[in-house]
Order: C-alpha cells, then sequence, then structure tokens
C-alpha cells in the first residue's frame, strides 16, 4: 500500500456536556496519546462547545465548524460516558448533525462509567448508531470503569495499565483508517 504522506486527523469527541463530568480527563488522555504518535493530527471536540439548537434536529441544524472538522477526520475516537444504561442524548443529538462526512471512516469508542462496566452498555447501544451514520467501528473498545478513582487529584492515571489497553485501540484504529483512507481515495465504488 503506498502512504499518504498527509497526517492522519484523528479528533476525539467528548460526548457529554455535564458539570464536573469525569469523561473530560479520559479525552484529555486519548487526546495525549494520539499526539505522542507520529503522522497523527487530534484534538479534542467537545460537544458543549458545538452550538447547536435544540428546538431541531438533524442536518438542518450543521455546525459549519464540527462539519469541516468530520470532513477533515480520517478517523474518530468518541468518549462516551453511560447514562441509564445508554449513551448521551447530546451526542447523538450531535452525532445527527453530518452524514456524508463521516462515510467510510474509522471509529472507536471509549466507554466510561462510575459503575463497573466501563460504559459497555451505552457502547453497545451507541454501535448500530454509528454503523448507521457511515462509520466503520473497529473490534477494540477502553473501558474506564468506576471512573472517579482512574485520575489523581492532578488529572494523573493512577494506574499505567490503561495505556497498554489504549495502545492496542489506536494501533487498531490507526490501522483501520489508513486503509479506509486508501479505499476513499483509490477504490471505486462499483
Ligand atoms: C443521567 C445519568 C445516568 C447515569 N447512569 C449510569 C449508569 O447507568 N451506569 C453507570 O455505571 N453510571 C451511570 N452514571 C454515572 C456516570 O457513568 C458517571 O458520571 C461517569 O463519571 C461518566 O459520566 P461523566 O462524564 O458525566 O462523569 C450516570 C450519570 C448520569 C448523570
Amino acid at each position: 500500500m503506498v502512504e499518504s504522506p498527509r497526517p492522519l486527523f484523528i479528533p476525539v469527541l467528548l460526548g457529554t456536556v455535564r458539570q464536573g463530568r469525569m469523561s473530560l480527563p479520559v479525552a484529555r488522555l486519548m487526546v495525549s496519546e494520539l499526539s505522542r504518535r507520529e503522522g497523527i493530527e487530534t484534538e479534542l471536540i467537545d460537544v458543549a462547545r458545538v452550538p447547536l439548537p435544540v428546538d431541531d434536529a438533524g442536518e438542518a441544524i450543521k455546525d459549519p465548524l464540527f462539519a469541516s472538522q468530520m470532513s477533515r477526520a480520517d478517523a474518530l475516537v468518541v468518549v462516551s460516558p453511560e447514562y441509564n444504561h445508554g449513551y448521551s442524548g447530546l451526542l447523538k443529538h450531535v452525532l445527527d448533525s453530518c452524514l456524508s462526512e463521516y462515510i467510510h471512516k474509522a471509529v472507536g469508542v471509549v466507554g466510561v462509567s462510575a459503575g463497573p462496566f466501563g460504559g459497555t452498555r451505552g457502547i453497545q447501544d451507541l454501535l448500530p448508531v454509528l454503523r448507521e451514520l457511515g462509520l466503520v467501528t473497529i473490534f477494540w473498545d477502553v473501558n474506564f470503569s468506576s471512573v472517579q478513582g482512574v485520575f489523581d487529584e492532578s488529572g494523573t492515571l493512577r494506574d499505567q495499565g490503561y495505556l497498554t489497553r489504549i495502545d492496542k485501540f489506536l494501533k487498531e484504529l490507526v490501522w483501520m483508517a489508513r486503509t479506509l483512507r486508501h479505499g476513499r481515495e483509490h477504490v471505486a465504488l462499483e
């Protein structure tokens, strides 16, 4: 496969607006781990900063900046807290505002929960949504369970074991992002 010299753009979508959200240090950690890799550009996209009205929905309310970030993206990391065994409503509201921008791009989900299951129930519900948007899901997730104990007061990760799991997840995501970029640029849809 001929590699494109252009860096991959893999933003991290922080999927909650909750005050005091523990998904924020998780999203920051994902940005930091992506930034350390060569050939990758990333940024944190906070759903709280995507200015969408809540009296309408779908592509009619597309935000130009978010749409351009999704157009530029080769892959997406979604940080998804578990709320009542599902994903957050505003995450879905923001995702629903685009469509063609996502097609044939990779996505990986990082689940966050206060309980012991690391957001897995929210992730399972989110996967068919991501598929319907045209994104290609990878087969690894990262799960932050009992997240209130994962970082110390300064926001530093307590258990370095998470880095090994994040590494596996990002390797798979980057492979899928590269493969799909090659497909988008070189393989015709018959
Ligand atoms: C409306 C709501 C529902 C929640 N439901 C669950 C749940 O079903 N399972 C769970 O483990 N934690 C649940 N939590 C706790 C969150 O998972 C916890 O706050 C975690 O830190 C991730 O969300 P955060 O980024 O908002 O902090 C819920 C929190 C809220 C605000």
